[in-house]
Formats: C-alpha cells, sequence, structure tokens
C-alpha cells in the first residue's frame, strides 16, 4: 500500500470511530471514505448510512450497512467525506470522482461534517486541482462559455474542460455532466462560488465552504484532527 493510501485508511479508521450507534450517518465518496465505509461496517454498529453516490451505495450495501435516503431519514448526525482539497478555514475543493452534487445535499443536511484526507490534499490556497463544476445536458456548450466569463470575472483566464471517459463525456449519478475548471490559483472562493451558481445551467460546483467541522488527516506521524 502507498504512503498516500495508508493515510486515506488511517483516516477513515479515525472517522469510523466518531461513529455511534443509533446515528444516522452520510456516507461520502472517493477512496478515502471507501476506507471510512469499511472501518464502519467493521465496527457493526446498529447505524443507517446515507450514501452520496450509487458507487458508495453498492459498497455499503455489501458490507452490510443499512441504507436510507436522503429526505426519508431524520437529520444526518455526521457525514464522513473525502476531498480533492482542504484549504484555509477547511474551505474544500471536491467532486474529483464526479459526485459533487449528492455530496453537498448530504453535506448540508448533516448536523456535523468531517473531511478525511491523506496529507497532500492539504494545501495553503485553493486552485491546483481543477474546480468540477455540473452542468446540465442542456445547451451545455452554452453554459460553458458562461462559465468562462464567471470565471473571468474573478480574474480566471482559463477554460473549463468538458470531464471525458474512454472519449464519452461523463455523466454524473443525476445525468448531467462535469467540467473542470483550472484555476490556478482560487484567492477569493466565496466570490467565485456566487459567480458560478449564478450561471444559469450550472447545478452546482466543487467548492464547500463553511461546511467542514473538523478535519481528520492522515500524514507520517499518524491523523491530525484541524478545526476551521
Ligand atoms: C467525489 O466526488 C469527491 O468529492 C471525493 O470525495 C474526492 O474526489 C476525494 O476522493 P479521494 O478520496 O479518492 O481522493
Amino acid at each position: 500500500m502507498s504512503d498516500a493510501e495508508a493515510q486515506k485508511r488511517a483516516a477513515g479508521e479515525a472517522a469510523a470511530r466518531l461513529v455511534e450507534s443509533g446515528m444516522v450517518v452520510g456516507l461520502g465518496t472517493g477512496s478515502t471514505a471507501a476506507w471510512f465505509v469499511r472501518a464502519l461496517a467493521a465496527r457493526k454498529l446498529d447505524i443507517l448510512g446515507v450514501p452520496t453516490s450509487q458507487a458508495t451505495a453498492d459498497l455499503a450495501a455489501g458490507l452490510g450497512i443499512r441504507l436510507g435516503e436522503l429526505g426519508e431519514t431524520r437529520t444526518i448526525d455526521l457525514t464522513v467525506d473525502g476531498a480533492d482539497e482542504i484549504g484555509p478555514g477547511l474551505s474544500l475543493i471536491k467532486g474529483g470522482g464526479g459526485a459533487l452534487l449528492r455530496e453537498k445535499l448530504v453535506w448540508e443536511a448533516s448536523k456535523s461534517c468531517v473531511v478525511i484526507a491523506d496529507a497532500a490534499k492539504n494545501v495553503k490556497t485553493l486552485g491546483k486541482f481543477a474546480l468540477p463544476i455540473e452542468v446540465v445536458a442542456f445547451g451545455h456548450k452554452t453554459t460553458a462559455a458562461r462559465i468562462c466569463d464567471a470565471l473571468a470575472e474573478c480574474e480566471i483566464g482559463m477554460a473549463p474542460i468538458l470531464r471525458r471517459r474512454d472519449g464519452e463525456p461523463v455523466r454524473t449519478d443525476g445525468g448531467n455532466l462535469i467540467y473542470d475548471a483550472p484555476c490556478g490559483r482560487i484567492e477569493e472562493p466565496a466570490v467565485l462560488a456566487a459567480a458560478l451558481k449564478s450561471v444559469t445551467g450550472v447545478v452546482d460546483h466543487g467548492l464547500f465552504l463553511d461546511l467542514a467541522d473538523r478535519a481528520l488527516i492522515g500524514g507520517p506521524d499518524g491523523v491530525v484532527e484541524l478545526d476551521p
């Protein structure tokens, strides 16, 4: 196992220890969240999981975790999820795995959110990782042009790139498309977040601001906890 994978695993296992029987737990998406789901399943607690993607639903169900849907359970007590970048104040870029919309819906419905990651995800300024932006398929090229304008207003001169796999546009669980915006440096995440949300056709973006209550970061010397 690589160092990064071991750090993800340690963070996932530390987060699983935060869960208590009786909780409704948001289950994140991605390789780090998968370590959390495995460690949680191993504890055999009486919990209800709310998955943030079909992939996580499949993993959790296969491990015997009872699942519910967002809105059909009581409030989510705790959500644990990975991130692509963790910046100042626990501002995040998410969506590398294409699940940002369901993730944000579950995060916003949670009493508490814990982000888990390996040490390489911790950055001084967000933006090196291309920012995922989910758009509806109808008219997406027009939407992409308007995203370009919104980025330019924020002094980001790069064009967003349609995410493809095997040459075909990637579809999210909701049937939408993803554009990845190589921003370089995001100096004012809240301003960019508002500009992107104002574009008709943008469903949501991967900036998660003021949502994480705590971070558990795996590192060479163990798991470190960060507060906003
Ligand atoms: C999924 O859409 C993402 O938000 C993931 O949480 C993020 O990409 C982190 O993934 P890894 O844990 O695989 O690095």
